[in-house]
C-alpha cells in the first residue's frame, strides 16, 4: 500500500503542532489538578470550555462528527473506553478512574492527548491496570523510528497489555492529525512488528492505547458517543500526538 494519502509536515507546520500540543498538555495537567470526588465531569468541561478560550484556542470535539459531539472534552469514567460525555449528574467519586481527553486546536492546528487520573485512592486492580496502560503508550512510542512501519506500535503495545492478561481495544485506533483532527494514518494498537505503512519523517500521528482488564469488544451507547467495555470492566487511556523526525520521535503533547 502506498503513503499518498498520508500529509507529511514540513518543519514550520511542525513547529506549529508542537505549539497546540503544548497547549493541549497544559490543558489537561491543568484538569488533572481538578480531579477529585465530588466534581462533576460537567464541571471538568466547562473549566476546559473557559480556559481554552482564554488562550485564543477553541475546542476540536464540541460538535464534532456525527452525531455532533456536544461537549469540549471527552471524560470516560471506570468502564468507560473512551468518548464518554461530561454530565451535571456525574459526580466522582472515590474510587473512580477518569479519562480526560483534550484537543484544542490553536491558530488551526489540533493538540491530541489524554491520561487517566485516579479520583482519590484506586484500588490495586486500577492502579495496575492505569500504570500498564501508561507503559504502554510509552512501548509504543519507542517503538517508532524513521524507516519502521505502523505495525510495530501496535505490536509492542499488544505484547505488552497481554502479558498481564488485559486486552487491547480493537475498534478505536490512533489517527493522523495536523490542520485535521482525523487523518489517515490509522495507528491500531494491536498488530505484527514489520507490517502496514512505512513511517516517515513528517509524519504527525497520535499513539492512544485503550487496554482493558476483560474483553476488547465494546458497546456504544444510544447517544452515539459513549463506548464502554461489553462485560463492563475497567478501561484505561493515555494518548500523545507524536511527530517523526529524521531522527527518530518527538512527543508534541508535553507541557513544557
Ligand atoms: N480526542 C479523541 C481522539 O483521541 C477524539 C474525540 S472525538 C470527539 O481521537 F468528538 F468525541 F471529541
Ligand atoms: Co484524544
Ligand atoms: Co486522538
Amino acid at each position: 500500500m502506498g503513503n499518498e494519502n498520508i500529509v507529511l509536515l514540513s518543519a514550520r507546520e511542525i513547529d506549529k503542532m508542537r505549539q497546540a500540543g503544548k497547549l493541549a498538555a497544559q490543558l489537561l495537567k491543568h484538569l488533572g489538578n481538578m480531579v477529585k470526588p465530588g466534581i462533576s465531569t460537567y464541571e471538568l468541561n466547562e473549566e476546559a470550555e473557559k480556559w481554552t478560550k482564554a488562550k485564543g484556542a477553541k475546542s476540536a470535539p464540541l460538535g464534532y462528527g456525527n452525531p455532533p459531539f456536544p461537549a469540549s472534552i471527552c471524560t470516560s469514567v471506570n468502564e468507560v473506553i473512551c468518548h464518554g460525555i461530561p454530565n451535571k449528574k456525574q459526580i466522582l467519586k472515590d474510587g473512580d478512574i477518569i479519562n480526560i481527553d483534550v484537543t484544542p486546536i490553536l491558530e488551526g492546528y489540533h493538540g491530541d492527548t489524554s491520561k487517566t487520573f485516579f479520583v482519590g485512592n484506586p484500588s490495586l486492580e486500577a492502579k495496575k491496570l492505569v500504570e500498564v496502560t501508561e507503559e504502554c503508550l510509552y512501548r509504543g512510542i519507542n517503538a517508532v523510528r524513521p524507516g519502521g512501519r505502523i505495525g510495530d506500535i501496535g505490536a509492542a503495545i499488544q505484547e505488552y497489555a497481554e502479558s498481564f492478561g488485559y486486552s487491547v481495544v480493537r475498534n478505536f485506533v490512533g489517527h493522523g492529525i495536523g490542520r485535521t483532527f482525523h487523518t489517515p494514518p490509522q495507528v491500531p494498537h494491536f498488530g505484527k512488528k514489520g507490517t502496514g505503512k512505512k513511517l516517515r519523517p513528517g509524519m504527525v500521528f497520535t499513539i492512544e492505547p485503550m487496554i482493558n482488564i476483560g474483553t476488547w469488544e465494546a458497546d456504544v451507547l444510544e447517544d452515539g458517543w459513549t463506548a464502554l467495555t461489553k462485560d463492563r470492566q475497567l478501561s484505561a487511556q493515555f494518548e500523545h500526538t507524536i511527530a517523526i523526525t529524521h531522527g527518530g520521535v518527538e512527543i508534541l503533547t508535553l507541557d513544557t
